[in-house]
């Protein structure tokens, strides 16, 4: 499954501590939660349905102790029961797993396991580790190598916290391809799927690698590799604190992180001139750039190509992760992948490198999440800078990422200064977008927009890549269906659905292919259609207009009013911004 986990283990009571850790993680995954301490001995409670509801139901300030582990789920194996909650135990209760990933051998484990007399208790891929660990331990091993020999034999990806009622002193934790951080207290310690979960007690942490084990106590944490060897770990800081990882008085996060892109663009702005350099020479000396990326990443990589031909006048290849398979041969050890991922953790990207690295090819990593898997399997790696994104939607980090691509793509061709300044005219027009005025007129919009079931945008040029990227933040937020097109693809096809009062949103910005757009229009206004205008001037076959500045790096700013309309018409249609249906922050399945 994707979700969440959390472990504590420290001198005061777990409970509370692991309630609130776990709730900063609902984002990861939120159909089913659960939290097993221990006291005396092992106690669960779990259930399905999200937090607070559960908690309500069963009370987990109940549970007593100072270790414990808590999870959130995101159903992938077995449906959304209480039994199929984490965590999952061995046959007697006294081994008790958390778990993130995929176990892609459970089956096989589990029969294996089930012919030795282990009686199963759910659905899940995860429950195969508690009854593994209790196998191993029952054959002579400790803990701790009880863990390591079931992390040799998983395959998939996975990163679980254990806690085992005869050695009460320490958690284990093990890794591989799942986000998995350790955070560093004094006489307490943590682990979780993401620091945001404990940043208020500690900004510490030991990231861990890829086929690592940690033995966690209130004082300790010891680091093993694979084959049991202990390893030295650096103690990173976390630049964020709690506070921005909240939302600071905001209704949602979705709304914080759009007004955040006050501060974010300039953060790009401010990267180390050395780095950016250092790139961008890697860019320029590359036989062959190949973005790769899913989802909002996806389409700032489609805006990547249309801004390093027009200012380097350099072909990229731009691939969907899930379909590059489909295109790796094509990789030579010359070859540089740029993979573009604001969490750091998508299972198709981290396929994509993966087979990228198995060919020699060295890969840059745009990424929000600081250790994050993609971050920590890349040869280069530039951050984001744009703070914890807890919306499910991208808003901010698509637009740092698309700055940080302007701002690479000016370098390349040797105008850093010119980029540079481009982009903190950017920053500074950001807040005219956000006026007062603006939002009340999109609030208006999304009001009269509500029960429309169909939503198209169109665009020319790099405003294209902004129409795709804009028909996503809709429908994933508002659940209206939303498409977005090349302004002269509409006389292919699209047309024919265009009726009196469809409503079109055309991206319009001040340049060389303002005209054709406009007698794009002119093809859906002859048809009935609504035409809502975003530009920097307004035009009489608009039927609705937001009024934005005209800048050189225009996708950056065009795409905000589309956000807000997203976030109102969320509101309106009675949907959660944070948390859209059947979707969470990071998909670490593929
Ligand atoms: C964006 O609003 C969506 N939540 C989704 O498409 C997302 O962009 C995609 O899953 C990729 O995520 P990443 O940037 O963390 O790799």
């Amino acid at each position: 499954m994707m979700c969440g986990i959390v472990g504590y283990i420290g001198e005061k009571k777990a409970s509370p501590i692991l309630l609130e850790s776990i709730k900063k993680l609902e984002y990861r995954g939120y159909d089913s939660v659960g939290m097993s301490t221990i006291d005396d001995r092992i106690k669960i409670l779990k259930g399905a349905g999200r937090i607070d509801d559960v908690h309500k139901r069963i009370n987990f300030h109940s549970l007593n102790g100072n270790t414990g582990i808590s999870h959130t789920r995101w159903a992938t194996h077995g449906g959304v029961t209480d039994s199929n909650a984490h965590p999952q135990t061995d046959c007697k209760g006294k081994i008790a797993v958390v778990h993130n990933g995929i176990i892609e051998n459970y089956l096989e484990l589990k029969e294996d396991l089930i012919k030795k007399g282990h009686k199963f208790s759910s659905e899940t891929d995860t429950e195969v580790i508690s009854h593994m660990i209790e196998d191993y331990i029952n054959s002579g091993k400790s803990f701790r190598e009880a863990v390591l020999e079931t992390s040799r034999r998983l395959q998939g990806l996975f990163a679980f916290l254990a806690i085992n009622e005869k050695e009460k002193d320490k958690i284990i934790a093990s890794k591989h391809r799942c986000p998995l951080v350790i955070g560093i207290g004094s006489n307490e310690n943590f682990a979780a799927s993401d620091v945001v979960s404990f940043l208020k007690h500690t900004n510490k942490v030991i990231f861990l690698d890829d086929d690592e084990i940690a033995e966690i106590t209130k004082d300790s944490c010891k680091v093993f590799d694979i084959t049991g060897k202990q390893k030295n770990k650096e103690i990173s800081q976390v630049r964020w604190n709690s506070e921005e990882a909240q939302k600071l008085g905001h209704k949602h996060f979705m709304i914080k992180e759009i007004l955040e892109q006050k501060e974010t663009i300039d953060r790009v702005a401010s990267h180390d001139r050395k780095s950016i350099e250092k790139i961008a020479k890697m860019i320029n000396d590359a036989y062959g750039v190949f973005f790769v990326a899913c989802g909002t990443s996806y389409h700032a990589c489609i805006s990547a190509g249309y801004i390093f031909s027009k200012i380097t006048k350099k072909h990229v290849n731009i691939f969907l992760a899930s379909e590059f398979p489909n295109f790796s041969h094509f990789l030579t050890k010359n070859t540089l992948m740029i993979a573009v991922s604001q969490s750091g953790e998508t299972a198709d990207v981290l396929e994509a490198v993966r087979v990228a690295k198995e060919k020699g090819v060295k890969v840059l990593a745009l990424v929000n999440v600081m250790g994050s898997s993609l971050m920590r399997m890349s040869d280069y790696s530039l951050l984001l800078n744009a703070g914890p994104e807890i919306c499910v939607l991208a808003t901010k980090t698509f637009t740092s990422q698309l700055a940080l691509i302007y701002l690479l793509a000016y370098t390349c061709a040797g105008r850093y200064e010119e980029g540079k300044k481009g982009l903190e005219d950017v920053s500074k027009k950001v807040k005219d977008v956000l006026s007062e005025e603006n939002i009340q007129k999109i609030k208006n919009l999304a009001n009269s927009l509500k029960d429309e079931e169909n939503i198209y945008l169109i665009g020319r040029g790099l405003s294209y890549s902004t129409t795709l990227e804009g028909a996503l933040k809709l429908k994933e937020v508002s659940y209206i269906h939303a498409e977005g097109l090349a302004g002269g693809e509409l006389k292919h096809g699209t047309l024919a659905l265009i009726e009196r009062g469809t409503p079109c949103i055309a991206i319009v910005p001040e340049n060389e292919s303002r005209h054709d757009i406009l007698s794009n229009i002119m093809e859906i206004k002859s048809r009935g259609g609504y035409i809502i205008g975003i530009s920097n001037r307004n035009e009489d076959v608009f039927d609705f207009s937001i009024i934005i500045p005209d800048v050189e790096m225009h996708p950056i700013l065009m795409i905000i009013p589309i956000q807000l309309l997203g976030y109102y018409l969320a509101l309106e249609r009675g949907c959660n911004p944070d948390f859209p249906r059947n979707l969470a922050k990071s998909v670490t399945v593929k």
